[in-house]
């Protein structure tokens, strides 16, 4: 099969990665020179393990190029996918569709035979019906269907998402769409990964349903957390022994400092929005965006009461600033929220990362950056674990509590126990949900 990725953000360059390494031919296109310049020289421009490996074998074998030119890309391509940005609209909260209605009209005016037009961004219900009206008055000779291919690879692990996901959802209108999807994906119902057929708007609304209901649950055991510290619980037992339970399920049950990320903060407030144009309010929904702002603020709360009542003139040191591990993504991430209160409150913060430096200096001003999280601690008076990167979890606690002004640990993942602070001779430990 002939694929055009047209896209090379974080969904189109990973699902273009992975087409290729099914054995499909796919260009990769993207009007930004300097992106196709680095990914030509065989450089990957976002952080995702396996992905530049991935990318060179693919490059070598001859099955991935990159290229500005959309035309060429578009005209003997089987199918083309449209994986461009889908941020927020300011103002209204509703998903701006600028660039996906932009992408759909060009590949209009290029395509030449039958061809399927996916759509791999995240998209409110009824886009692809607004795509397919796009293409045929842009071209309207073209024979074409429209196809909704919602992604759920998760950054990070990204790759291995891709190559053995639970399922992938593909909408139609066609028998003949859904049999060139059903090529592309062969490589995968080969190996049994089950491949769901669905119209066109269950497929956007699988999408934004999933992701919902995940940022739900995330949200659900932060808030059983946040009364499990009241009433002396300890979340992680009360996670584990809810999680036994299979119509539950034992995965995204880790309370945190709130979820953040691109896909969460995003496809909720988009949710909240759809369900307000169609007067039905996604009431939960709405919650859960407005409890996970809250305990983002509830992290600062948290901080403030192990700095005694004032963040004037601490030095705090906060380990991991991404959203999550094994990203260099930061955005929506806690970070954001609680870094800046304890800068405005007259701390002294430095700030380790492995990956997040690059966006986060600019995110976040006034603070220092450091490479090591030993040297980043000495004679600070509070230390921060905010993201679990596995370089965070197996600490020196001994030497740290040592080095510092005020051996306090400040656990916002949960990866140490009281126990472990206690015995390394820190004099203050708290984190989510426990007792302490
Ligand atoms: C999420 C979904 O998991 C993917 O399935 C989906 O494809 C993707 O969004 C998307 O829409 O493109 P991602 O945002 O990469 O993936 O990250 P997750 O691993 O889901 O984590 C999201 C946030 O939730 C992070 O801030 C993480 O720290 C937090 N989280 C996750 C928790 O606080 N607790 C958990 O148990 C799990």
């Amino acid at each position: 099969m002939k694929i055009a990725m047209i896209g090379t953000g974080y969904v189109g360059l990973v699902s273009g990665v992975c087409f290729s390494d099914f054995g499909h031919e796919v260009v990769c296109v993207d009007k930004d020179p300097r992106k196709i310049d680095m990914l030509n020289r065989g450089e990957v421009p976002i952080y995702e393990p396996g992905l530049e490996d991935l990318l060179a074998k693919n490059v070598a074998a001859g099955r991935l190029t990159f290229t500005l030119d959309l035309a060429q890309a578009v005209a003997d391509a089987d199918a083309v996918f449209i994986a461009v940005g889908t941020p927020t609209r300011r103002g209204d909260g509703h998903a701006d569709l600028t660039y996906v209605m932009a992408a759909a009209e060009e590949i209009a005016q290029a395509a030449k035979d039958y061809v399927v037009i996916v759509t791999k961004s995240t998209v409110p219900v009824g886009t692809n019906r607004q795509v397919q009206q796009v293409v045929a008055k842009a071209n309207p000779g073209l024979d074409f269907d429209v196809a909704s291919n919602p992604e759920f690879l998760r950054e990070g692990a990204a790759i291995d998402d891709f190559m053995k996901p639970d399922r992938v959802v593909v909408g139609v209108q066609s028998d003949r769409a859904a049999e060139v999807m059903s090529d592309i994906y062969r490589p995968l119902y080969l190996r049994d990964f089950p491949i769901v057929i669905t119209d066109l708007e269950s497929a956007e609304m699988i999408k934004y349903a999933a992701n919902a209901f995940l940022a739900t649950k995330i949200t659900f055991i932060n808030e059983i957390a946040a009364l499990c510290e009241k009433v002396g619980a300890d979340i992680k037992q009360v996670s584990k022994g809810m999680g036994m339970d299979n119509r539950i399920g034992n995965k995204f049950l880790h309370a945190g400092p709130g979820y953040g990320g691109s896909c969460f903060p995003k496809d909720t407030r988009a949710l909240a929005r759809m369900g307000q144009d169609h007067a039905v309010p996604m009431q939960i929904t709405e919650t859960v965006i407005k409890v996970n702002d809250e305990t983002k603020r509830r992290m600062v709360d948290k901080l403030l009461d192990m700095c005694d009542g004032s963040f004037n003139g601490k030095t705090i040191t906060i380990l991991g600033v991404t959203f999550k591990p094994n990203t260099d993504d930061m955005r929506d991430a806690p970070s954001l929220t609680i870094i800046p209160s304890l800068v405005g409150g007259g701390a002294r913060v430095h700030v380790v990362d492995p990956q997040g430096r690059h966006e986060g200096e600019a995110l976040l001003p006034g603070v220092t950056w450091n490479d090591d999280p030993y040297d980043a601690a000495r004679n600070a008076d509070l230390l921060v674990i905010l993201t679990e990167w596995n370089e965070f979890r197996a600490l020196d606690l001994t030497r740290l509590a040592g080095s510092m002004a005020k051996a306090r640990l400040a656990d916002l993942r949960n990866i140490y126990t009281a126990q472990d602070a206690r015995r390394a001779g820190f004099e203050a430990y708290d984190s989510i949900g426990r007792k302490q």
